[in-house]
């Protein structure tokens, strides 16, 4: 089955048709929400909202290392998260969609690695290509398919938050070559490298990043809301089509 990790503008996935759901209590704590397991083109999935069922868990509250084992248990062909972006760039616009390729991690102070604590092993992972190559392929060669414009590379910059970040830092981040910034991709990509799991990620641009495009005057929160909420259609269409063109599960 595939595991679809939910943000914001994405708590419910709509057309899922939902068998049943289950808490997740892990070794590290509960993950984000209850597990919601169901078919999307045919296929089984489970899906997780990352913040929440209500939105509650801020970008450094959520429990990545809960969430990564809890859908590790349901031991999913790869996972595909959908998360919401800034974007640095003028042609990446707000409703864009963007499959990025690589990443900077600018977190700190978030449970990152597995391996960790009395007894631990020291223990390395290649990261050199964060996100899984086959996964991306399938989610570009869906959304081709499904006629939904994405991008097919770009580096996503991982921020701390909540806070957005001040016009500077965007220049900073474009500088160290960033296209999009978003506040939750690490550590949940290192933590199912960790545990092996393919995972790949669907960028929503939700704004231009801070001091960019109309941002220049600040950001609407209001406004973000609106274009997340239009661009779930096509991110749905993109995954359910995905799954529909599989030959296995
Ligand atoms: N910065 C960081 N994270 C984000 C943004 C942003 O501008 N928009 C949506 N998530």
């Amino acid at each position: 089955m595939l595991a679809i990790i939910g943000g914001s503008g994405l708590a419910e996935f709509a057309g899922l048709a939902i068998s049943h759901r289950r808490p997740a209590p892990t070794p590290y704590g509960e993950a984000s929400a209850p597990l919601t397991f169901g078919h999307l083109g045919g296929r089984p999935v489970v899906f997780l909202a990352r913040h929440g069922d209500a939105h509650s868990l801020a970008p450094h509250e959520v429990n990545y290392r809960a969430n990564i084992w809890a859908l590790r248990d349901c031991e999913p062909l790869g996972i595909v998260a959908v998360a919401a972006v800034g974007s640095i760039r003028a042609d990446l616009r707000p409703g864009d969609l963007l499959i990025p390729h690589q990443i900077l991690d600018y977190t700190w102070g978030r449970a990152s690695t597995y391996h960790e604590g009395p007894g631990s092993a020291v223990h390395h992972v290649d990261f050199t290509e964060p996100y899984d190559r086959r996964l991306r392929r399938r989610l570009c060669a869906a959304a081709a398919k499904a006629v939904v414009a994405v991008s097919d590379a770009g580096v996503y910059a991982a921020t701390q938050g909540p806070r957005l970040e001040t016009a500077a830092e965007i220049n900073r981040l474009e500088r160290d070559g960033a296209d999009v910034v978003g506040m939750t991709g690490m550590p949940e990509a290192a933590l199912a490298r960790e545990l092996g799991i393919p995972y790949a990620a669907i960028n929503v641009v939700a704004n231009y990043a801070a001091g960019r495009g109309e941002a220049g005057q600040g950001i609407s929160l209001e406004t973000i809301r609106q274009v997340l909420e239009e661009a779930m259609e096509p991110v749905r269409r993109l995954i359910e089509t995905m799954l529909a063109s599989d030959d296995h599960d």
